[in-house]
Order: C-alpha cells, then structure tokens, then sequence
C-alpha cells in the first residue's frame, strides 16, 4: 500500500505530461536528444541545429509566413503542402488552364511560374536575449510601463546585433513573457511555382476527410527558390537562379513502420498549454460552442444553396471549407477535452502546484494566483463572448457585415488620419471589393445573415444588444436591408462610394446595412472591446506569474516547453495508431487502396483521376511501394498544430519520410493539452509524393535532382541474416 502511494505521489510530481512539446531547436542538448536518442534517433543535437555548419535546419523554410517547407533538392526545390500553395495555384489558374483542377507540373525550369508577394524565410541563428529585453523592469510602476520598456528594448536588440546586409533580426516572445529569442533571418524573394497535383489528388476528401483519420490525401505541392548571382535573395528577376541550399534533405524509400522514430521541423503558431483549469472550463462550455453554434448556422445555409446551384459551389467552395475548417477543429477540440478530461487534469495539477508553493515558502508570491485567476476569468467571460460573437458574425461569416464593417472602419480613417489616407484606402478596400463580390450571392448572404443576427441577437450577453435589435423582427431586418443597401453587390457599392470623402461617408450613413453595421459596431466599441481589452492585459500579466511559478518549482529536467508563437520548432515522437472510442483500433498506414475504396466519380470532394486509378490497377508503384502496396498517409505522436503545414517529417538519419498536413480530429485539443494516447498528426508518406511526381506525372526530371536514399537497407539486411538463422 505504502509502496504504491509512493510511486503515485512520484508519478505525479512532475507537473506537466510526459511526451508532447515543441522544442526550441538551440536547445536541445541534454534533456531532448537523449529523449530522442531513447527513441531511435541516430542523429545529435548538433546534426538538427548548428551556426557552425550545415543542420537540418538549413532546409526548413517558413513558407510565406503561414505554412512551412522544406528543401529537397540541390537547386532549391522546395516542398509543402498543397493547401499552402493553394493560393498560388489558384492565381495561376484560369478556365482553360485550371491548375487546381489538373494538376500543374513545369517541364523545365523556364516553365516555372512566378509569384509575386511571395516568400520564404530561412533561421540562420537563434541567441537568447532575455537578460537585455528585461533590462530595467524591475523598476516599472505598472504592466502598461513594464510593456513599454520592453517594445523599447527589443527594438534596442533588433537594432543593434550584427546580422548582415541582407538578413533581418527579429525577437519573440517565450514562456508568456518570462524569455525573449533574437532570430535572425534570410527572407527569399523570388518563388515559382513548380509542381501540383489536382485538387482530386491534393485535397481529396475535402471537408468530409478534414482533420479525420484514415485519411488519403496527396496533401503536397512544389516550388523552387531563385536567388541572385551570388546565392543572395533578391527581387524576382528573369537572371535569378536557382538557389543552392546550405543544406537539402535526402527522401528516404524505405518509409515507416510502426514505432519508427519520426521528427517534425517547422513553425507552430500558437497554443496555450498552461491555461489554468478555468480558462479550460470556459473555453470548452462557452466559448467554443458560441463559436460552433454560429458557424453552424452560417454553413447549413451556405451548403442549402452549394448543393442545387453549381455556380455557387464554386463560388463558395473555398470560403465554406475555411469556415469549415475550424468549426470542425472546435467540435472535435471539445470532445477530446471531454474524453481526457483536461479540466479534471489541470485541477490535479494545480493541487500539486499549491502543494508546492507552500512547501517552498512562496505563498506570498504565488499563493493567490489561482483564485486571481478565477476572479479574472469570471470577470472576463461576458466580455470573451461578446467579443467572439461580435468578430465570428460581423468580422468572419456574414459577407454583406464584413464589408460593412470595413467600410466603417474607413470613416474611422477619415476621422483619424484625414482626406490622403481615407482615398487610399478606399482604393485599396475597391480592389478587394471587385475581386470578392465576383463570388458574392446576395441571396446565400441574406439567409446566413438572417440566421446569423438571430443567433447574435439572442446568445449573446444581453447587456451588450440594444433595445431595438432585440425587438426587431430579424426576417424584417434582413429583407429592409438586403433589399435597400448598396452592399448587396459590386455594383451599387462602388457608385456608393463615388465623389469625395465627405459625399461618401454621407451616403454611406443613408445606407439601411451600413448604419445597421455601424451601430452595433458602435456598440462594441463603446460597451465591449475597452473591457475586454483591460482583462486580457490582467489575464496575460497573471499567466505570466503562473507560467514563471511553474518554471521556478518544477524540477531542473522537468518538459516545459514553450507555446508556440510561429517560431521554428523540434517535436518529435513515433509512428503510432490509436484506438478514438471503444472497440475500434486505427491503424497507423493507409493505403492507395482507400482511396479507391472512397472514390465517387465526379464527386468534389471524393473524384481520383483515371490515370491514377490506372496506376492502381496495374500496381505500377515503380520503386515506391512497401510489400506491394502504395502507401498515402500515417499519423504519429508528433506534438503538431496549425503552422505546422508542409512541415517535413524526418527519419532517425535526417532524411524526409513525410510531409505533415494535419491532426486527427479527437486529438486537436493539443493546443491546450498534449493528450499521447489520442494526439495524432497526419503525413502525407513521401513514397506516395514520389509517386505522383514520377507515375502520375512524368515528372521524372524532378525526381532525378533529388536524393532518393535506402536507409533502412542495412536494418533489412541485418533483419533477413536473422529470419535465414531463425529458421534453420
Ligand atoms: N485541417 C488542416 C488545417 O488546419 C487542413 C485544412 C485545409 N483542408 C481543408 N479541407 N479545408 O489547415
Ligand atoms: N492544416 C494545419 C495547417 O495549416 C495543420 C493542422 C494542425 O492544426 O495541426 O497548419
């Protein structure tokens, strides 16, 4: 009995989980590398990340802010994600060449496409500066003072650390403020596009396959980074040349089994992994299912119209599945929450921590600030929600709101910043207008705003809604609007905003949708967003406490690693199934087979290609198949999250295995809780990209400026040697 309290109170005194973490790749001596070492890796820490020589990092790019990619060939062809070259694909596309829908593949470097605007960007060494971002606020009067001193020296560090010519230094914060890392950075300018497959290879399954496992997408496209004469980045120029790497990852051919160590090498976004239990507790009983109940009116109604109308399928594929794609993410980041109960959890946790504080004396310091943060959260949830209703209806779902509402903030313009800046921006706003009102349906947006506004009018805090909209009819609403106001189409909007900024600013206020979005936006200015504002400051200022308690009292070795803030990142973990309910068992491979089995022809979201379909019949896998079979996707226990697109999935050795491209559904609530019995993220196998290069594509003048390596050759060999002797 005693025996086992004992092993229960150890098992429990770290204070964190035991796997997860997003790692910072200068610091991974000691704790991390033998982690890794433990889990098959063959490769030092040194090998992963150095300033003195040529490391993995060398070949993993931010890809244009948002995704990352890597290197994968000496002449600066570079991978990602399809859904992260969508948009380049797309601009490309046109009715006679759709590139989204056939694929593109350039014959030869001069056929590559240029992207103007894009870019990637390379870490070139990463310095702790803590010590001289903190400098001197000790001393500050108030948090607002203490933020003030540190933007003043960050800009001192930014300013001040040697970089060259051509690189750029940036500072981020870690550990919600407790510590500050200089980046510095090469931004490449000029990126073509090189190769896609069609969206029914790239993005098969669409919605319905969306953050779900088993999973068959060919999630991947090509791009190739052209520098100036001598290697540097530059404006596009038809002189650029390809760019020659420090460093290009080699594509491993024996692919994964299960437990094989993987590790994934890209740029996190954001998540929030030391929340105390309340802010959980809000998160998964209000806010979320503020933001779920929303979208979900928004999209029934968009998919009414999608599905009889085949103009307006197109015209909202692309803004339905943005839609979609979070709201998913939101039901299933609630419903993992629940299965691991996380709230539960964090309770224990926070046990532990007050056992601690008090052990070590330090009640005055910290003793209060879980009931700080009760007090906090409590006092912040109306103002959390309003907020989240304000920005999901009149900033993200309801088209005719959105551009109202950023019609309002240009009479803002005009108020603050006068005539210059307020026909600047009306330019601007007219450029987006045109090319956005082309998928623009007045009649889709009046039934989602009609919905939409009743969902606002009546969910959200009361005491944020005025009189007349509670007493309004809404269906009385939407008509009077959506028949009156210019905002319904390109057209009127445009004669709208015709003459000089006070004739149009007079107009604009006559406008029924317009004087609707600017009243309540009026609102939210006044009643809602100061406060909100003030408590997310004191929230923040608290975190910051709590994440410094928590790094004071846990052991030297303890895993606390930092949330992700779009920094280059190391997680790492296995190839592993997992079983999401009862009774069933997902295994950790699937198979070209699969998608045969969920094709539907002519589907949007579930149609092949007949050539591969072919390919599949003939088992024409060329070099690329395992036993026969052409393998597609396999998730693992890497910790990954949004950010994390296009991120290279790397074998023991440091060659490419996989591309990662998403996260299975039960497990997405990693953002805030690392769960390794349910956290999956999801890879697109590199055989099956090599594949479609090479098979699908003939592409093979691609195929043969990489290296294509057998690093499990002498594993096989050794294996064989043990069958052979087994069974004599
Ligand atoms: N869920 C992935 C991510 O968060 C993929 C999104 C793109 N695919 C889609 N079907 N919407 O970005
Ligand atoms: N698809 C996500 C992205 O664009 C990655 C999925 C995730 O959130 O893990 O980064």
């Amino acid at each position: 009995m005693k025996l086992i309290r004992l092993f229960v109170f150890l098992f429990a005194l770290p204070l964190f989980a035991q796997q997860g973490g997003m790692w910072i790749p200068s610091l991974l001596e000691g704790m991390n590398e033998t982690e890794m070492q433990n889990l098959g890796m063959k490769m030092s820490a040194e090998d992963i990340y150095s300033v003195n020589q040529s490391s993995l990092k060398d070949a993993v790019p931010h890809f244009n802010g948002g995704c990352t990619s890597e290197v994968i060939s000496p002449k600066g062809l570079v991978l990602t994600n399809h859904h992260c070259g969508y948009g380049q694909i797309q601009s490309h596309s046109s009715v006679e060449n759709d590139y989204l829908a056939d694929g593109f593949w350039a014959k030869s470097m001069s056929h590559e496409l240029a992207n103007p605007g894009m870019s990637v960007t390379f870490i070139v060494e990463i310095t702790d500066v803590t010590e001289k971002v903190l400098k001197e606020t000790e001393n500050a009067s108030s948090e607002e003072e203490r933020q003030k001193i540190i933007e003043k020296n960050k800009q001192a560090v930014v300013e001040n650390s040697p970089k060259e010519k051509w690189e750029t230094n940036r500072v981020s914060t870690f550990y919600d403020g407790n510590q500050f890392m200089l980046f510095r950075v090469e931004t490449f300018k000029d990126i073509r596009l090189v190769g896609a497959p069609p969206s029914s290879v790239g993005k098969f399954g669409s919605d319905t396959d969306n953050w779900t496992w088993p999973r068959h997408t060919g999630d991947f496209s090509l791009f190739r980074i052209y520098a100036d004469e001598n290697n540097r980045p530059a404006e596009y120029s038809e002189d650029n040349v390809p760019y020659t790497p420090k460093h290009y990852l080699p594509i491993s051919l024996d692919g994964v089994a299960e437990d094989d160590f993987t590790l994934v090498f890209g740029f996190p976004g954001s998540t929030d992994e030391y929340l105390p239990s309340v802010a959980i507790e809000q998160l998964t009983e209000t806010i979320n299912p503020a933001r779920i109940g929303l979208r979900e009116v928004a999209l029934k109604e968009q998919d009414v119209f999608m599905r009889k109308d085949k103009k307006i399928k197109i015209q909202y594929a692309s803004k339905y599945s943005s839609i979609a794609n979070y709201y998913k993410k939101w039901i299933g980041e609630n419903q993992g929450m629940k299965k691991t109960d996380v709230v539960g959890k964090k309770k224990e946790q926070e046990k532990e921590f007050m056992k601690r504080v008090k052990a070590e004396g330090l009640q005055n310091e910290y003793g209060s600030i879980l009931s700080d943060f009760d007090k906090a959260y409590a006092e912040f949830r109306d103002y959390d929600l309003a907020y989240n209703y304000f920005s999901e209806s009149f900033l993200r779902n309801v088209e005719l709101l959105r551009n109202g509402f950023q019609l309002y903030q240009l009479e803002q313009v005009l108020e603050n910043r006068g005539k210059q800046s307020f026909k600047d921006r009306k330019e601007n706003l007219l450029k987006r207008f045109k090319s956005s009102y082309k998928d623009y349906s007045a009649k889709v947006d009046e039934k989602v705003f009609e919905k939409v506004i009743e969902v606002y009018a009546n969910k959200m805090p009361q005491q944020f809604v005025s009189s007349d909209l509670k007493q309004k009819n809404k269906a009385e609403l939407t008509q009077e609007i959506y028949t009156n106001s210019a905002l319904t189409s390109y057209k009127s909007l445009k004669k709208l905003m015709k003459g000089n900024p006070k004739k149009v600013i007079k107009k604009l206020n006559k406008d029924e949708g317009y004087a609707f979005i600017k009243k309540q936006a009026e609102r939210f200015y006044e009643d809602v967003l100061p406060a909100y504002q003030n408590k997310r400051l004191e929230i923040d200022a608290l975190q910051k406490e709590y994440m410094k308690a928590i790094l004071t009292l846990s052991p030297k070795d303890a895993r606390i690693f930092p949330n992700a803030n779009g920094t280059l990142r190391v997680t790492y973990g296995q190839v592993k199934g997992y079983s999401p309910k009862d009774a069933v068992y997902y295994e950790p491979v699937t198979h070209l087979e699969g998608v045969i089995e969920k094709y539907v022809a002519d589907d949007y979201e579930f149609d092949a290609p007949q050539t591969l379909i072919d390919l599949y019949e003939a088992k024409d896998y060329g070099n690329y198949a395992d036993d026969g079979k052409m393998p597609v996707n396999f998730i693992g226990t890497n910790h990954t999250t949004g950010g994390n697109s296009g991120s290279p999935v790397i074998d023991a050795h440091g060659n490419l295995v996989g591309l990662n491209f998403d996260r299975v559904w039960e497990g997405t609530m990693s953002d805030f809780y690392y769960d390794p019995v349910i956290s999956r993220n999801i890879m697109v196998d590199a055989r099956y990209i090599l594949f479609i290069i090479d098979k699908y594509a003939n592409a093979t003048h691609l195929i043969n400026e990489m290296k294509l390596v057998h690093p499990k050759a002498g594993d096989n060999a050794v294996k064989k040697k043990r069958l052979i002797k087994n069974s004599q």
